[in-house]
C-alpha cells in the first residue's frame, strides 16, 4: 500500500486541485450529476474539483483506476448502483470490488426511464412490451455495458417482458442517447439526470418511470405499475468514494464538503428540474454510505444470479 500522509498535510488538505473520476462517458447522467457537486465542492474546498471521464467496461474501468490511486483525498469516485451489481456481475476484477474504496457520502437516488426511438411503433408500454415480444432479438436496446444503470433496468425489464433483446453497448448512456435520437438504436432505459430534457423537446418517446410515484418533472408519464409493468421499480443511487486507506480526517472533510455541495439551492434546483433531489444531510455520510453500499449488493445478487448474465 502507500504510506499515510502525514498528519500536517491533513491539517492544510487540500493543497491542490481534486479529481473526481465518472467511470462514463462525458455528457451522460454520472457526469451531470458530478459536475454539478464538483463546482459546489471546489468552492467550499477553496480548490478546483476537476471531473475526470474514465468510461468503458460497465463503469469498471473507471473504479479500478481510483481504487489503484494514492489514497490521499486527491483522487475520487463518483460512482452509481454499479457499486451495488458489479461485485455480482464481475467474476475476475482488477481490484476489490467490495471493500476497495472508503465511501465519503451518498449523493442522489435518481429516477429512471424507458424511452425508445421517438417514431418507435407503439402508442404505451402495452404496445412496446407486444412489440418487443414480436420482433423479439430485431430491437436494439442501448445500454452503458454490464454493471450500468442501463444494463440493470434492460436485465429488469426484459425478465418482465419475458422476451429478449439485442443489447448494444456503449461507454455512457451520453453517447448512447444520441443514437437513440438519430434512431440508429431503438430502446433505452435510463436516468431522468439524462433524458429529462430530450423526453421534454420530443426528441424521444418515455413509456413509462421506474418509481411509485410519478414525477413532478415530468408529471404526464405513467409509472411502471400504471403501465402494466408492476413490480419494475428502481431508482439509481450515487455516492462520491476515496480509495482504501484514505486518513479518516480527510474523509470526513470531503463529506463535510459533499453536504455544503447538497445544501446548494441552484444544485437542489437543477436537480430538481432533472426529475431528483439531493439526499438529505445526514446520509452525505461515510456510515451512511458504507451501509447502504454493502446493502446493495446483498439486494442485487440474487437478482443477477437468476438472471444469469454475467460479464467474463
Ligand atoms: C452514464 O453516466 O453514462 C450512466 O450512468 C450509464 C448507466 O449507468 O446507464
Amino acid at each position: 500500500g502507500w504510506p499515510a500522509s502525514p498528519a500536517v498535510a491533513q491539517a492544510t488538505y487540500p493543497t491542490r486541485s481534486i479529481t473526481i473520476v465518472v467511470p462514463f462517458a462525458a455528457g451522460g447522467p454520472t457526469d451531470t450529476v458530478t459536475r454539478l457537486v464538483a463546482e459546489a465542492m471546489g468552492r467550499d474546498l477553496g480548490q478546483p474539483v476537476v471531473v475526470e471521464n474514465v468510461g468503458g467496461a460497465g463503469g469498471t474501468l473507471g473504479a479500478a483506476r481510483v481504487a489503484q490511486a494514492r489514497p490521499d483525498g486527491y483522487s475520487l469516485l463518483l460512482h452509481h448502483i454499479g457499486m451495488g451489481t458489479t461485485p455480482s456481475l464481475y467474476r475476475r476484477l482488477s481490484y476489490d470490488a467490495v471493500n476497495g474504496f472508503d465511501p465519503i457520502g451518498l449523493v442522489t437516488e435518481v429516477p429512471m426511464t424507458i424511452i425508445a426511438r421517438k417514431d418507435i411503433p407503439a402508442n404505451n408500454l402495452q404496445e412496446l412490451v407486444e412489440l418487443i415480444r414480436r420482433q423479439r432479438q430485431e430491437l436494439n436496446y442501448a445500454n452503458a455495458g454490464i454493471g450500468a444503470a442501463s444494463h440493470l433496468c434492460g436485465l429488469l425489464f426484459q425478465t418482465a417482458v419475458g422476451a429478449p433483446m439485442t443489447t448494444v453497448p456503449y461507454r455512457g448512456t451520453g453517447p448512447a442517447m444520441t443514437d437513440l435520437i438519430g434512431g440508429t438504436v431503438d430502446l433505452m432505459c435510463d436516468q431522468t439526470t439524462n433524458t429529462t430534457e430530450h423526453i421534454r423537446a420530443g426528441a424521444v418517446r418515455a413509456f413509462a418511470v421506474t418509481t411509485a410515484q410519478r414525477l413532478p418533472s415530468l408529471p404526464d408519464i405513467p409509472t411502471t405499475a400504471e403501465a402494466g409493468l408492476p413490480g419494475m421499480e428502481v431508482t439509481v443511487w450515487h455516492a462520491l468514494y476515496a480509495p482504501k486507506g484514505t486518513p479518516e480526517a480527510v474523509v470526513n472533510r470531503l463529506s463535510r464538503s459533499l453536504q455544503f455541495a447538497l445544501r446548494d439551492e441552484k444544485l437542489a434546483q437543477r436537480f430538481a428540474d432533472l426529475g431528483t433531489a439531493p439526499v438529505a444531510q445526514d446520509r452525505a455520510t461515510p456510515a451512511a454510505a458504507r451501509a447502504f453500499w454493502q446493502a446493495d449488493i446483498a439486494k442485487w445478487r440474487p437478482v443477477i444470479e437468476a438472471a444469469g448474465q454475467y460479464a467474463d
